[in-house]
């Protein structure tokens, strides 16, 4: 196979391998601008040969003839089948709904790009969840907050008149993979973001995503009122506050009718927020549901607070505050809670949480842009990373685990959803690597099965972003599976976490030490002394693992039970206490340590096989950030033991490549 031209990565996994323009006769049996777009979509990329298409919804008369079971589409559902209509053979695209067929079209094409037999079409499937939101922690000013992939994508200046047509590129790449919402503006928000002339360019967004079924979102700020309403207070039991957030919602409706509504970050790193006013945070929730109820608008209420006046295992923070409040929460109001009880670590236990929530509809927030694993530069495939969280099982009910409940079928909510924190921005290639863009991709397609494998995407995702060569499919997608447990291993391994210097979160600051908030400081978490090292967070510690339901707390409990990934998060060990192979700690750390060096420099070998079978932008751009990750593995690694050994007092154990 000879190297396609030069990719310079705009078109995301519907690029290059796309494109092929053969024309192939289109038709739709109703009119909408969502089904113009499905149309367009196949025209343009459908291989020259293929059937006619028919695109109809699943109570077109035209359909009466054929059995499709229509409760299984649900509303965004497809189905798509060859089919003889009107006596004309077609491969037939429905749902129940202009988007379900969308949905369908992407479906078809990612079917026939990934190698699907185009004689045996017959594909289905329905959402598991209904909220498939990405949060932009993007500012006003056009700053990302832990972006790393350009400027926001919001050229707030010139909306609402100039729409750019990179607003449509970017709804379509969404809903390629299913996304449904997109939250604009960062959850440390501006009030500003809610004054007449913002909530007009919303409305422009808004006014381009429609087409591709994407609602906007806007993050509040809680005390806008003050800010923006002239009123002293914004306790959101004083009945003034009530009434102008029902006034602001009613003026974003009307701008936007289809508002999908409000996430919000409260009393949380120093955000206001009801517990300012003595209020809980199921009344500040319930109060703005309240005010967007009338128009099927819903909430999304964070669950990432801790405070520094708190002495309390950060860990334990949101669980305390949240889970007394199960049950009291309006029926449009999701609680959106990270994976992990910290803060989106290369790895974290899922969230105490999931589970113990059972009569509140409960959201799950990922972060897609790496602020933790090596920002844009360091290749880290996510979705193994999604998947075991999304896979844990809760312990509270036999057979429950995280997605389950996510998804709303563990108690039966028809809320359900998944969030992830975009890593989009103004780069060419949107994601800052090619790589990146495979965890926008697994993000979307896992929200719309968390049943999916992560593997499964991997390869998905290779074969269209870079062609159906075997080799290079079968390369990439090993580099892939393997890359995130390199980060952990060489950042913390062992459930060591937090360990990054502070503020920007590159690079290794186990040693520091010096910060006002204690719980900022990576000591607090490692706790490392002459004797040993971890956090105690069992009873003779915080006591967090008894958040978790029995099963699960039991297992965490025991040094001898819980996983090695995860042992130094629930526990404080010597470092000569010897682990189940006959290795000390202290043995097997500096072991991870030098595995993820290795795993960088393979993953790097790999590449380098590819070069003739991948265009050159995106290959030396790879390679020249493959480099960049090997150096700073090393350096993580170096650093990290350097500082463990002036802790320890340990020798490097034989064997150990450190320092290079
Ligand atoms: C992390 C991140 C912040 C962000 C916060 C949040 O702490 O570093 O930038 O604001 O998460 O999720 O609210």
């Amino acid at each position: 196979a000879s190297p396609a031209l030069a990719d310079d990565g705009y078109g995301l996994w519907l690029g290059s391998a796309r494109e092929q323009g053969a024309s192939v006769p289109v038709d739709w049996t109703s009119d909408s601008p969502t089904l113009r777009i499905a149309a367009e979509e196949l025209r343009r990329s459908l291989p020259a040969g293929s059937r006619p298409v028919l695109l109809a919804r699943a109570d077109d008369a035209a359909l009466a003839g054929q059995r499709i079971d229509r409760q299984a589409l649900g509303t965004e559902g497809y189905r798509v089948q060859h089919a003889t209509i009107g006596g004309r053979a077609v491969t037939l695209v429905t749902g129940a709904t202009d988007l379900g067929i969308l949905y369908g079209a992407f479906a078809l094409l990612r079917h026939l790009d990934s190698g699907g037999d185009p004689a045996n079409i017959a594909l289905a499937s329905a959402p598991q969840t209904r909220l498939r939101i990405l949060n932009h922690w993007d500012n006003l000013d056009g700053v990302v907050e832990r972006g790393y992939s350009g400027q926001s994508l919001w050229d707030w200046w010139t909306l609402p008149d100039f729409k750019d047509p990179r607003y449509a590129d970017y709804a379509r790449a969404n809903a390629s993979i299913g996304i449904n919402g997109t939250v604009l503006n960062n959850v440390n928000a501006k009030a500003e973001s809610l004054t007449a002339p913002y909530i007009a360019k919303a409305a422009a967004l808004a006014d381009v995503f429609r087409a591709y079924g994407i609602k906007v979102y806007l993050s509040a700020r809680f005390s806008a009122p003050i800010e923006i309403g002239g009123l002293k207070t914004a306790d959101p039991r004083d009945p003034a506050v009530a009434a102008w957030w029902k006034a602001k919602a009613d003026e974003i409706y009307r701008a936007i009718p289809d508002f999908g509504g409000f996430l919000v970050k409260a009393n949380s790193e120093g955000q206001p927020g009801p517990r300012d006013y003595g209020a809980s945070h199921a009344d500040g929730a319930n109060m703005l549901a309240s005010a967007v109820k009338p128009h099927g608008g819903i909430v999304m209420w964070r669950a990432f607070v801790y405070a520094d006046t708190d002495p309390e295992d950060r860990a334990k923070q949101a669980y305390t505050e949240f889970e007394p409040l199960d049950g009291q929460f309006a029926d449009n109001v999701l609680v959106q809670v990270k994976n992990g009880a910290i803060d989106f670590q290369p790895r974290e236990p899922f969230h105490p949480l999931f589970g113990a929530m059972p009569k509140t509809p409960l959201i799950a927030e990922f972060q897609i842009t790496k602020e933790y694993l090596g920002f844009a530069t360091h290749l880290a495939y996510l979705g193994p990373m999604f998947e075991e969280v999304l896979d844990a099982p809760t312990g509270a009910r036999r057979g429950e685990t995280v997605a389950s409940v996510i998804t709303g079928k563990a108690d039966g909510h028809t809320l359900s959803g998944m969030a992830g924190v975009a890593n989009i921005g103004r780069d060419r290639d949107w994601s800052g690597s090619t790589f990146n863009q495979a965890n926008w991709y697994v993000f979307g397609r896992l929200a719309w099965d968390p049943g999916l494998s992560s593997q499964a995407l991997a390869r998905e995702w290779a074969v269209q972003t870079f062609g159906s060569d075997p080799m290079v499919i079968g390369t990439v997608v090993a580099m892939m599976m393997r890359s995130r447990e390199a980060v952990v291993d060489y950042t913390g391994p062992l459930g060591l976490a937090h360990l990054f210097a502070t503020g920007h979160h590159y690079g290794p600051g186990p040693w520091v030490s010096d910060l006002a908030r204690p719980e900022w400081n990576p000591v607090y978490y490692h706790r490392a002394d002459r004797n040993g090292i971890g956090f105690d967070r069992t009873r003779t510690g915080s006591n967090a693992v008894a958040q978790y339901a029995p099963p699960i707390a039991r297992r965490y409990a025991d040094p001898r039970t819980t996983p090695l990934e995860d042992l130094l998060w629930f526990h404080h060990l010597p470092w000569d206490y010897r682990l189940a192979d006959g290795r000390t700690l202290w043995e097997e750390m500096v072991r991870r340590y030098d595995r993820g060096v290795a795993e960088v420099a393979a993953m790097r070998a790999q590449w380098a096989t590819l070069k003739s079978r991948i265009d050159a932008e995106r290959w030396t751009k790879t390679d020249t950030f493959l480099a960049i990750q090997q150096r700073e593995a090393r350096w993580w690694r170096d650093a990290s033991l350097a500082y463990w050994m002036s802790v320890n007092g340990l020798e490097l154990p034989a064997g150990s490549k450190a320092p290079e």
